[in-house]
């Protein structure tokens, strides 16, 4: 039977979802469709009364949804009630099971890479929404330390307070305060790049040994990508976490593996 997909979100006319699992259902010969569908934020409970009524067989959820959504669901799998948001939800005859993909997707671009992430030194730039689903991917992996640098400091505070909360040995700083020389991996987690801005941070100081990863996709080059690419430093790109939960998705929805490099290139054309 015909399966049905979508993502939900505000703004989403410009998500690059529907053109990465479109690219999976023709190869994997699957009778699917996946459309991007606008809610509102404070419309989410007719937008997935909406969703139930068409029997859509799954769905992602992005911003400004991800938190608010938690109460919509039947069921939570563990990393979804860990964070405490949800961006992956698959509906079996009315009962919604929720995920959170964007975790093991934060991951994937290490594992795939054979980066080892355990005992390393962390610079988190960042302590929004995408933030802590990434802080929950550290503690999995058993970084050594983790420092939380953020524009806002409280934010920062309450972040590293729930990294500690699930066993990691966390600190918060402002921005700025950090020296990025005292690291092994340093993310941007921050919004800050999408509009073309100059990083958050320096980079001075970074070796080639200094793992530098970008969470913004678009643009690919960020100054904070450029920035790193100067200093020879092991660069892993925004859309590769992007890829990597929506590969994670894929699994969830239709039990079979992803087939990774369709998917990257309908990801890739879309730049
Ligand atoms: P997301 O879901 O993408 O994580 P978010 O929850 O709104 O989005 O978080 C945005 C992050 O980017 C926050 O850490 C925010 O810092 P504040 O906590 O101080 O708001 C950060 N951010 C946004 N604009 C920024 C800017 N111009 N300079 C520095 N940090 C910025």
């Amino acid at each position: 039977m015909a399966k049905s997909f979508a993502v939900i979100g505000d703004p989403i006319d410009h998500s690059l979802s529907p053109n990465i699992h479109s690219a999976a259902f023709r190869e994997m010969d699957l009778d699917s469709s996946y459309i991007a569908y606008r809610i509102p934020k404070g419309e989410l409970d007719a937008g997935i009364a909406g969703l139930k009524k068409i029997k859509i067989d799954g769905f992602n959820i992005t911003i400004p949804h991800k938190i608010e959504m938690m109460k919509y669901l039947d069921k939570a799998d563990e990393s979804c009630s860990l964070i405490g948001a949800v961006n992956t939800v698959s509906n079996e005859k009315g009962i919604l099971m929720g995920y959170n993909t964007d975790m093991d997707g934060f991951l994937e671009p290490f594992k795939k890479r054979e980066l080892d992430v355990a005992d390393s030194k962390v610079l988190l730039l960042g302590a929004g929404g995408a933030a802590r689903a990434i802080v929950a991917g550290f503690a999995k992996e058993k970084a050594k330390s983790i420092t939380v640098a953020n524009r806002t400091l409280d934010n920062a505070d309450n972040l590293s307070g729930f990294a500690r909360s699930i066993g990691l040995d966390a600190h918060a700083a402002k921005l700025g305060d950090a020296d990025v020389r005292n690291y092994d991996i340093i993310v941007n987690a921050t919004s800050v790049g999408l509009g073309n801005e100059q990083s958050v941070i320096s980079l001075d100081g970074i070796t080639g040994e200094t793992i530098i990863y970008d969470i913004v996709y678009m643009p690919m080059n960020t100054d904070f990508v450029k920035k790193a690419k100067e200093k020879n430093a092991v660069v892993i790109y925004g859309y590769e976490m992007l890829l990597g939960q929506a590969v994670r998705a894929f699994e969830i929805w239709h039990g079979m593996k992803a087939p990774y490099n369709a998917m990257k290139k309908a990801l890739l054309g879309g730049f």
